[in-house]
């Protein structure tokens, strides 16, 4: 499929921009400066927390926060596991009630949950990250995807 540009001029904080690539979902999520602090702290916790895992995003993307820009968050929308859409929770937390929940994304198919750099927790189904697609800045307010 043909690469995909999205303009994230009036993207806010907390807000995301959801396009269309290759037939997937495509985030675009801007983070806050709360939710990137909460990422470190969250690490012992998940399953692969640097994103060892080479196949979950291009090799340019590397650590915990998953980006090329620190607040920038790009992901693919679709659960690891068996591929349901995933909901934001940026605050709410999700049942069952777990106490290290510090926002991201859960899986309403079978309660797989994944931090706000879409890294997986312990314990639940999906067995990686969220994908990271290819994608590069064209200007500063200009992403293209693939
Ligand atoms: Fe998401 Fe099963 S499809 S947890």
């Amino acid at each position: 499929g043909a690469p995909v540009t999205a303009d994230i001029t009036g993207l806010a904080e907390g807000q995301r921009l959801i396009l269309e690539w290759r037939g997937q979902p495509i985030w675009i999520v801007k983070r806050s400066k709360a939710i990137l602090d909460a990422l470190p702290t969250l690490d012992g916790h998940l399953r692969d927390p640097k994103s060892d895992n080479k196949d979950q995003q291009p090799a340019y993307i590397t650590g915990e926060l998953r980006s090329i820009k620190p607040d920038i968050s790009v992901l693919v929308g679709l659960c690891t596991h068996l591929g349901c859409s995933p909901e934001m929770k940026a605050e709410i937390r999700p049942e069952p009630f777990d106490p290290e929940w510090k926002g991201g994304y859960f899986c309403p198919c079978h309660k797989s949950r994944f931090d706000m750099a879409g890294r997986v927790f312990q314990g639940v189904p999906a067995p990686i990250n969220l994908l990271v697609p290819p994608h590069h800045y064209e200007n500063d307010n200009t992403i293209v995807i693939g």
